[in-house]
């Protein structure tokens, strides 16, 4: 049997962040995935990160590539009615963000983490927590066809929206906030080079797009899309045309269309997950919490509870002091419902989501106003680059 401080379920960005800080204070962690190293760098997920999350990860000792390769925006345009709006991010906040793929934050990651062997155990199976609200909580699991069995002081489920923590919640103990969108997001990867320096969120009578990037030649794009849709229904020539007719046409006259690389459908969704802890299992990112990707604040919003949690350990493995970690669903949470506030309201600013014809004006008449108005393009530039910790 092994024994470890911090037993971690999962290998996403928020798994190996927290290994990676606790490391760096000479705490022991294990973390534990399921999947191959390789097919975990290969998922095509969110690009963008808030300033505090690249601080984190600076501070973590994984930003040297990261500060070469990233691209700060310091604005973003919002297009609607055959024109364009550009929220200013910096001179409206001071803050800017960073256009840093999630694969490539992995790849750092495991990398950086590689370097600690056994730190990390890939193709784990059938992982089952036990113990959670005792003062000696457990993991088993598979592991090169050995059941297995790790002894710790606290459990972070890490494992995303599919994963097995939140479900050792005791139903009666935890409760759930949901809302299912009716419809989901075609994204396309392509090494073309992006229509606009600055990211574009188009609202449109056929539905929303969004025109990012990862790199001066490879952009990301989306289309809102049904969510009965499959890939197989959007050939590349069929998403390109209908992008085209989604952005003003100062835009769609520079497209630049090419093979895509990754072309998948993500459906939209909030939750909320309360308590976020449960003895000394503690759930975080999207184990916890899942938000449309409008807003960019997902990955940002995982990293976010890292923080919280990391100083939370380091704290009682410093000073023997359980008060940060008492606290931690709480802290974590304000963060939480502030961001998925701020997700659903961009969301719903920008998509269709029907024919009702004053739900339709209402948009119109907010957009309208967001343009006018240096107050609320504020507010949402504010809520866009993160809210502060304190
Ligand atoms: P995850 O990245 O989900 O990591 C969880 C890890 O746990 C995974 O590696 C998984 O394999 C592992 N795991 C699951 N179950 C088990 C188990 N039983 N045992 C062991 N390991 C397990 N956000 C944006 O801001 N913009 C986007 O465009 C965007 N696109 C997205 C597209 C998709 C398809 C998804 C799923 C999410 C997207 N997100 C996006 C959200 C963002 O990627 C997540 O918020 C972020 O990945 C959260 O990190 P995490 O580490 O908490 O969870
Ligand atoms: C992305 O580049 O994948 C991306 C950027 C901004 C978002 C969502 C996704 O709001």
């Amino acid at each position: 049997m092994r024994t470890t401080q911090v037993a971690i379920v999962g290998a996403g960005p928020s798994g190996l962040l927290l290994s990676q800080l606790l490391s760096r204070e000479g705490i022991d962690s294990v973390v534990l995935e399921r999947e191959s190293r390789e097919h975990v760098q290969g998922r095509i997920r969110a690009g963008l990160l808030e300033w505090t999350t690249v601080e984190l990860l600076r501070e973590a000792g994984v930003g040297g590539r990261m500060m070469q390769e990233g691209l700060i925006h310091e604005g973003f345009d919002v297009a609607f009615a055959n024109g364009r709006h550009r929220i200013d991010l910096k001179a409206l906040t001071g803050k800017s963000m960073l256009v840093y793929g999630q694969n490539e934050l992995q790849k750092d990651l495991a990398e950086t983490r590689s370097g600690e062997p056994g730190a990390v155990l890939w193709q784990v199976r059938d992982v089952a927590l036990h113990d959670c609200d005792s003062r000696a909580p457990r993991v088993s699991y598979t592991h090169e066809g050995t059941r297995q069995e790790l002894r710790c002081d606290f459990l972070a489920g890490c494992d995303g929206y599919h994963g097995v923590s939140r479900t050792v919640i005791p139903r009666e103990r935890l409760a759930q906030y949901e809302r299912v969108y009716p419809f989901g997001w075609l994204g396309l990867l392509a090494d073309v080079p992006p229509l606009h320096a600055e990211l574009v969120y188009a609202r449109h009578e056929r539905g929303f797009a969004l025109c990012s990037m990862r790199s001066p030649g490879r952009s990301r794009y989306y289309v809102q899309c049904p969510l009965e849709d499959t890939v197989g229904e959007w050939p590349d020539g069929r998403f390109w045309d209908e992008l085209r007719l989604r952005v003003p046409e100062w835009y769609a006259a520079r497209l630049v269309t090419g093979p895509s690389l990754e072309k998948s459908i993500v459906p939209l969704r909030s939750l909320v997950t309360e308590p976020m802890q449960f003895g000394r299992l503690f759930l975080v990112g999207d184990a916890a919490h899942i938000v449309p990707p409008t807003g960019a604040k997902g990955l940002n919003l995982a990293a976010a509870d890292v923080r919280v949690l990391s100083r939370a350990l380091i704290e009682f493995y410093r000073n023997r002091s359980a008060t940060l970690l008492e606290e931690y669903s709480t802290r974590a949470l304000s963060r939480v419902w502030k961001a998925t506030r701020f997700s659903w309201w961009f969301t719903r600013l920008l998509h269709r989501f029907s024919t009702d014809p004053f739900a339709q004006r209402m948009q119109s008449a907010e957009l309208e106003y967001l343009a006018g108005s240096e107050a609320a393009s504020r507010s949402l530039a504010e809520n866009y680059v993160g809210l502060s910790f304190d």
